[in-house]
């Protein structure tokens, strides 16, 4: 199969278009057979339960080439079994696991052209997501339900790679201790963009939320979640109600643990104890690890030890470990790869 003429090492984190995506409608409370469709515009009621009080969500994950030619997908189950959380919570039908794997195969068989080549630092990004697509006036549940996935080639979140970035400490909240923060609703992200455009306008390439209650805790950017060093090695990532369970941070801590022997330890973490951390990163599926240079509070930037430059070296094994995992050159943990064509 021939791939597509896309100069797959310049690749940033943009949508391109690809020849199918997988549309799925849920109607008097069944979901239709699905079909792989080309029309990558999406045409619904102006009343639409989406488009009038924010009911949608999405998910996010990648698809690789690894060193032996086969496609696989990274752990999709976790994002099928993540999204039906949501969908439950914004009262929304799931789709089940079973169709969200099966809406996956089909959609990058149908897009192998489009799927990087292993080596091109380029990956094939999966973007499902679900909407209220019927009429709703009064404030209710959608009478019916859209699921889509689109899938489109990417290379990396932030433009500078792998260079260790400034963030900032957010004058706003993102997500309230009983409110939406652990599931991917389409509004944690609507309402990110105000202080998402502040940190930019500052110079820093993104925030750092702190815990609602109380304003006293680390939890996590507007896309990924947090991991930190301390200064005798172990691997700390904040714990919270309000975080998204990020699905490369649980794979990080497991790779850390159970593959590299390392200390970790999920807990919540105080603003203060970040200036005795010797490295962090932001770890997300767009986002890989991306390491933190930086972090600027209300007291000042606070630098870590791994410097501007370059990752720190725990941060690198675990970046190491993970994408070799990914792309098929160490060995996988049962189940993390799965298999497409
Ligand atoms: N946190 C937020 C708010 C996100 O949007 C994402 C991206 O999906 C993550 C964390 C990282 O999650 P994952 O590793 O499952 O992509
Ligand atoms: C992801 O990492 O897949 C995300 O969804 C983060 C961001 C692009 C919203």
């Amino acid at each position: 199969m021939d791939k597509k003429n896309i100069d797959w090492a310049s690749l940033n984190f943009t949508y391109i278009p690809t020849d199918y995506r997988y549309v799925s409608v849920y109607r008097d409370g069944a979901w239709d057979e699905g079909a792989l469709i080309t029309d990558p515009n999406v045409s619904i009621n102006e009343c639409a339960g989406a488009l009038q009080y924010a009911q949608t969500c999405f998910e996010g994950l990648k698809v690789y080439t690894t060193s032996d030619g086969r496609i696989v997908a990274f752990r999709p189950d976790l994002n099928a079994q993540r999204m039906i959380v949501t969908a439950e919570r914004l009262l929304m039908p799931p789709v089940s696991q079973e169709r969200f794997l099966d809406a996956l195969t089909k959609l990058v068989r149908a897009n192998l052209a489009y799927v990087p080549p292993f080596g091109s630092g380029a990956t094939l990004y999966i973007r499902p997501f679900l909407i209220g697509s019927g009429p709703i006036i009064g404030v209710a549940p959608s009478p019916e339900y859209t699921f889509r996935m689109f899938c489109s080639p990417v290379g990396p979140y932030f433009k500078d790679g792998i260079k260790p970035l400034r963030l900032q400490v957010s004058s706003y909240d993102r997500a309230a201790p009983k409110g939406t923060g652990h599931i991917k609703a389409g509004l944690n992200y609507a309402m990110s963009l105000f202080a998402g455009n502040e940190a930019k306008k500052n110079g820093f390439s993104e925030n750092v939320f702190l815990d609602a209650a109380t304003n006293t805790f680390v939890e996590e950017t507007g896309g990924a979640n947090f991991i930190f060093v301390t200064k005798d090695g172990t691997v700390v990532t904040p714990k919270s109600p309000s975080i998204l369970p990020s699905i490369t941070r649980r794979s990080l801590m497991y790779v850390a643990k159970e593959l590299l022997g390392m200390k970790t330890e999920e807990r919540p973490i105080p603003l203060k104890e970040i200036s005795s951390f010797t490295e962090g990163g932001l770890c997300g599926t767009a986002a890989v690890i991306s390491p933190i240079g930086s972090i600027t509070t209300q007291e000042g930037e606070i630098f870590l030890p791994s410097g501007m430059e370059e990752m720190g070296p725990v941060t690198r094994m675990l970046y190491e470990t993970l994408t070799g995992i990914q792309m098929g050159t160490i060995g996988a943990p049962e189940g993390w790869l799965y298999p497409i064509a």
